[in-house]
């Protein structure tokens, strides 16, 4: 719709992966494309929405007036950039993929191949989401999902446990849906219950997703 539902509201999304790295030239990182924030953010923006969105390495792209586009690195710089503009937004949309646990030590120079076993010793990142449940005080916030087992009971306790308004649960089982593609199978889960959604491309995703979250921040 092109109706200005989001005039006069920030929303604040995370997109992409993010690059944990080992030395100066490799790191530790994964397949997501952005694709799906940044349509959230490009619906968003449509919609009459300032949004803040900030994003691990793409290749995508935006030229919305309203989205302002901040490209980061590593958990710990979406981190630091989410928590510069957090207090101040109206909506929240976690949809990066996140490295869950980072090198504990980066190498100065690159390291040379000599033994053959090489050990890698990984912390764990800060949880950006969780940390966003816990500092909540007026925002609708939004986590995605991604399970392989129990997948409706263990989104549903994520929803509870980082404090969440929803998440979106992705399928893992279906062949259009999920990394680098355009597509994507979802399901909405609030404390209200369950909203099962077909395979539609990630325009029609996000534009499902914020009108969720409209009608959740009417009440
Ligand atoms: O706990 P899990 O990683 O499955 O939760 C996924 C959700 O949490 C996604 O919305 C993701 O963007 C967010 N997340 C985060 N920071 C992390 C890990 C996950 O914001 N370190």
């Amino acid at each position: 719709s092109d109706s200005q539902s989001f005039a006069g509201k920030t929303v604040l999304i995370t997109a992409g992966p993010t690059y944990e790295a080992i030395d100066p030239v490799r790191f530790i990182g994964n397949h997501s494309s952005g694709k799906m924030g940044f349509a959230i953010a490009e619906a968003a923006a449509a919609r009459g929405a300032q949004v803040i969105l900030i994003s691990g390495p793409t290749s995508l792209q935006t030229g919305h007036e309203r989205i302002q586009l901040i490209r980061i690195t590593s958990a710990q710089e979406m981190y630091d950039q989410v928590f510069r503009f957090y207090d101040t937004v109206d909506v929240a949309i976690a949809s990066a993929a996140v490295a869950d646990y980072a090198p504990a030590n980066v190498a100065a120079q690159k390291i040379k191949k000599s033994d053959s076993h090489l050990t890698i010793e990984l912390i764990k990142n800060p949880d950006i989401l969780a940390e966003m449940g816990l500092r909540k005080n007026n925002q609708f916030l939004v986590g995605f999902a991604l399970e392989t087992e129990n997948e409706e009971e263990n989104a549903r306790g994520k929803l509870e446990r980082k404090n969440l308004d929803m998440i979106v649960l992705n399928s893992l089982s279906d062949a259009g849906a999920g990394f680098g593609k355009d597509t994507n199978l979802v399901k909405f889960i609030t404390s209200d219950g369950i909203t099962e959604f077909g395979l539609k491309s990630k325009q029609a995703v996000a534009a499902d997703i914020l009108e969720f979250v409209q009608q959740g921040t009417l009440k």
